[in-house]
């Protein structure tokens, strides 16, 4: 992959990975890595000092509009033209913000965060930053959902906030794919499930997750990356799997 690629929520887990798979990819191409807090984004910086010119953080918050907005604008006064766009932030669990088991643990704060992080923060990064995916190249506007996102998957209930906030997300993917079909036909918009990754999301939900289903973050960026080398046009607008399959909406 050429060009510049942007990870946002680059500070740990699948974010990082990313980062560190495409520094590793192709020494010519630039990353872009976003964070909320990169004056602690320990990794970040240790792969800024080893891949001297290659790596920009940039401080970015998805509840924060202004955040986004300046971040987009100090790139686009740059020039940067990105090839690939990573929505990778993500919120399942905080502190006392925990999945729900049952109706009775709904929290009205908790489904605002998760609604926040999860699906407006990928359409509000759209919104600001679309212009730098316009350009004569295929590009890629990719968003980390998951599976549970899956209204017709669903088959144990539970996760209220999450679920419903990933089933937003992959509608505003699906929209936000036919506007740019319309006015930016290159860049192509996908959901993208990677499967169940060894981070600190998924830490205290995996004891039932047999070895063969559980993926090193290693693992799962360079899976995430060949199914967006792989993508086509037809695609666009739908949620993809790690192994390239779809996942029903
Ligand atoms: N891991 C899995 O098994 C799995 C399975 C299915 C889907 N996913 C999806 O994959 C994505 C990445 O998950 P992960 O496992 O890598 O999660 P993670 O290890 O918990 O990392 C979450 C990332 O999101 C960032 N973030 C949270 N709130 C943010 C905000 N308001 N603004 C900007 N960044 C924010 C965090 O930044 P800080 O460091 O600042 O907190 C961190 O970099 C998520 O969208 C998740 O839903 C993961």
């Amino acid at each position: 992959m050429t060009g510049s690629a942007l990870i946002q929520g680059a500070s740990r887990g699948i974010g990082l990975g990313l980062v560190q798979a495409l520094l590793a990819r192709d020494t010519d191409s630039q990353v872009i890595a976003t964070c909320r807090n990169p004056e602690r984004a320990d990794r970040l910086s240790e792969l800024e000092r080893d891949h001297p010119g290659r790596l920009q953080i940039f401080r970015l918050d998805v509840q924060e509009e202004g955040s986004i907005a300046e971040a987009a604008r100090r790139l686009i006064e740059e020039g940067v033209e990105l090839d690939l766009l990573v929505n990778v932030a993500g919120l399942l669990h905080d502190g006392a913000m925990q999945p729900e088991k049952k109706l009775a643990d709904l929290d009205p704060d908790h489904f605002r965060r998760a609604f926040e992080v999860n699906a407006t923060g990928p359409l509000l990064v759209a919104k600001h930053f679309h212009p730098l995916l316009r350009h004569e190249r295929r590009a890629v506007f990719a968003s980390l959902s998951a599976r549970v996102g899956s209204i017709a998957d669903n088959r144990r209930g539970g996760w209220y906030a999450y679920r419903a906030s990933k089933a937003a997300q992959n509608m505003g993917t699906k929209t936000l794919a036919l506007e740019l079909q319309r006015i930016a036909p290159r860049v192509l918009c996908v959901g993208l499930h990677p499967g169940t990754v060894e981070t600190d999301l998924s830490l205290p939900f995996r004891r039932h997750v047999p070895d063969s289903g559980l993926f090193t973050v290693e693992r799962a960026a360079q899976q995430l990356l060949s199914v967006i080398a792989g993508l086509t046009p037809d695609q666009t607008g739908s949620v993809l799997a790690w192994d390239g399959t779809v996942v029903p909406c």
